[in-house]
């Protein structure tokens, strides 16, 4: 039977699983189109399928650290493969006549996904990348105030750091709260750092330590009429939780694409709102005199080609699952093993579990245990496999599930947190 009539043959089973011929071994991304019109949010037995569809996990040990980057799903997988060895074999070739075409429609492709226009996106090597040419793209002067969270990614507040010694601009660091009752609690830490000398704050939408979600909105609408330059670093809530860059009301937006976008590794993608291009100064030396033509700040080189052009793959990953759909999941991984693990005796969960303020990824300590051994333990006793992070006045640890995981594992997750408490 050949792989039309297959897939003519193919339709809806119970559970809106797609039926799939034995002989059809191989099932594509075009089976699962209707799949998702339902809500399969807990239905474990479609999970399953999906996973065994679409993902290659490791057999002897349980993946919970799905934060540094994104597994990709095999159909993305796959066509990266295919796209190493097409540029190996076409070579320069490829890149002096086709290239430069497929890297518009790619840009035309993401621009659309992230709710931007073309010219506002520049595919960068990973989200450091695009918010180093934001950051030190814009024009500081000895004096001007940025305010930082003790909560950021590290890279970017070491950017600032350096810009501190080199231009004399002055840190202003302010302690967001673990669980906050309400947005205004935030925009007040922020609130009282301002000063008439502050000219930007640095925003991450979701924090890589905890999960929490911050209301860079609100922040936004709030300072940024007062000439504050609001930078965000999404860097995790691109593609884990439903939103367009533009919805976040800031000008200059970092993330990348290996982490929850699922592409291969080493691409990000920088937002600059049109107005702006004209005020970021080329970080790597650039003849282009357009100074609202964006591409003035990629001069940084041939990037990986196979990379780039596998970023529709893994966009049609996307499409077809969706992102909403994605985000209720990955919340409802989050919230089986948080809200069992909340009930565990001297378990204290560090994220907020407020669903409009975290998603997939979500964070606890034990009371009396030190992390890292609470971290050693979990590998030993429960091949469970999970990531300290260093918050400014304790550790944790951070538990970030994928669309690949079953609730399964995360019981596997509770009964290892049992039996070391
Ligand atoms: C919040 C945050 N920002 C930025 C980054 C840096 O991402 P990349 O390594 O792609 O530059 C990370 C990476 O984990 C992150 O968690």
């Amino acid at each position: 039977m050949n792989r039309r009539k297959v897939l003519k043959g193919i339709g809806l089973g119970i559970a809106g699983l797609p039926l799939i011929s034995a002989k059809a071994a191989k099932p594509s991304l075009s089976d699962y189109h209707s799949s998702f019109d339902q809500d399969q949010t807990t239905d474990e037995k479609f999970w399953k399928k999906f996973r065994k569809d679409f993902y290659d996990v490791p057999q002897d040990f349980i993946n919970l650290e799905n934060g540094y980057f994104g597994v990709q799903p095999r159909p993305v997988y796959e066509a990266y493969i295919k796209n190493v060895e097409r540029v190996n074999v076409n070579s320069s070739r490829y890149l002096r006549t086709k290239y430069s075409s497929d890297f518009k429609q790619i840009i035309n492709k993401l621009s659309t996904f992230a709710g931007i226009a073309s010219e506002e996106a520049l595919i960068t090597r990973n989200a450091t990348e695009a918010l180093n040419i934001a950051i030190q793209g814009l024009d500081w002067e000895e004096g001007d105030e940025v305010i930082l969270s003790g909560q950021d990614y590290f890279s970017m507040i070491e950017t600032f750091e350096m810009l501190e010694k080199q231009k004399g601009i002055s840190i202003k660091r302010i302690k967001i709260p673990l669980l906050p009752e309400s947005d205004e609690e935030i925009l007040a830490c922020y609130e009282a750092a301002v000063t008439p000398k502050t000219k930007g704050i640095l925003v991450t939408h979701m924090i890589h330590l905890t999960g929490q979600i911050m209301p860079v909105k609100k922040i936004a609408d709030r300072f940024k009429p007062q000439g504050i330059e609001i930078i965000v670093d999404a860097a995790h809530s691109f593609a884990q939780v439903d939103f367009k860059l533009k919805d976040l009301g800031a000008d200059f937006v970092g993330v990348n694409l290996h982490k929850w976008f699922g592409n291969p590794l080493g691409a990000g993608l920088l937002y600059v709102n049109s107005n702006r291009v004209k005020d970021l100064k080329p970080l790597y030396g650039d003849r282009i005199e357009d100074v609202d033509d964006i591409t003035k700040l990629g001069h940084f080189g041939t990037l990986s080609v196979p990379t780039v052009i596998t970023i529709p793959d893994a966009l049609a990953f996307n499409q077809t699952v969706t992102i909403p759909k994605k985000e209720k999941r990955l919340r409802h991984l989050q919230n089986y093993w948080t809200s069992r693990a909340n009930d565990i005796p001297k378990v204290t969960i560090t994220t907020p579990l407020d669903p409009t303020r975290s998603c997939a990824i979500a964070s606890f300590k034990i009371e009396g245990m030190e992390t890292k051994e609470v971290i050693a333990k979990l590998y030993e006793k429960a091949k469970v496999f999970t990531v300290i992070r260093y918050l400014e006045d304790q550790q944790v640890v951070r538990v970030t599930p994928s669309l690949y995981n079953l609730t399964s594992e995360l019981d596997t997750l509770l009964d290892g947190i049992k039996s070391i408490t």
